[in-house]
């Protein structure tokens, strides 16, 4: 096995005192392993996100569509981007709040660039991606 480095950590309190319990539940021996774990999924994540492996992407987001010409702007995209959206399905969650689920394919790195384009749009008030090999 690889040496092992040591560092130090500062996180909020509460952040830790969540994660002991997230890891305990999990099994896992002590923070150590937890920790290189999902360090481990960040870098393969990160690493993948860039790549130009074909994938299937669901993208989740939620919006308020009060928020003025930002359904245009959602739409306007969408349009620009019809080779990688597929389809969208929107739910009116109640008077203000929408869901919008777009089913998306192409490359990693291209999937990964619209869902962004789409998160930071001033309104959207979450952005979930889910990224699968095609
Ligand atoms: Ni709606």
């Amino acid at each position: 096995m690889e040496k092992a480095a040591r560092f130090g950590v500062s996180m909020p309190a509460g952040l830790l005192r969540a994660f002991d319990g997230a890891i305990r539940q999990k099994g896992y021996a002590n923070r150590s392993e937890a920790l290189s774990d999902l360090v481990r999924d960040f870098l393969s994540m990160q690493k993948w996100e860039g790549s130009d492996a074909e994938v299937c992407g669901a993208l989740v987001l939620i919006y308020d569509h009060e928020k003025r010409g930002l359904s245009d702007k959602l739409v306007d995209l969408q349009h620009e981007e019809h080779r990688h959206i597929l389809s969208t399905m929107h739910i009116h969650l109640d008077e203000r709040s929408c869901m919008e689920m777009m089913a998306m394919r192409g490359k990693a790195n291209e999937v990964k660039r619209i869902s962004d384009r789409l998160m930071v749009i001033k309104g959207v008030k979450q952005g979930k991606l889910i990224m699968t090999s095609a």
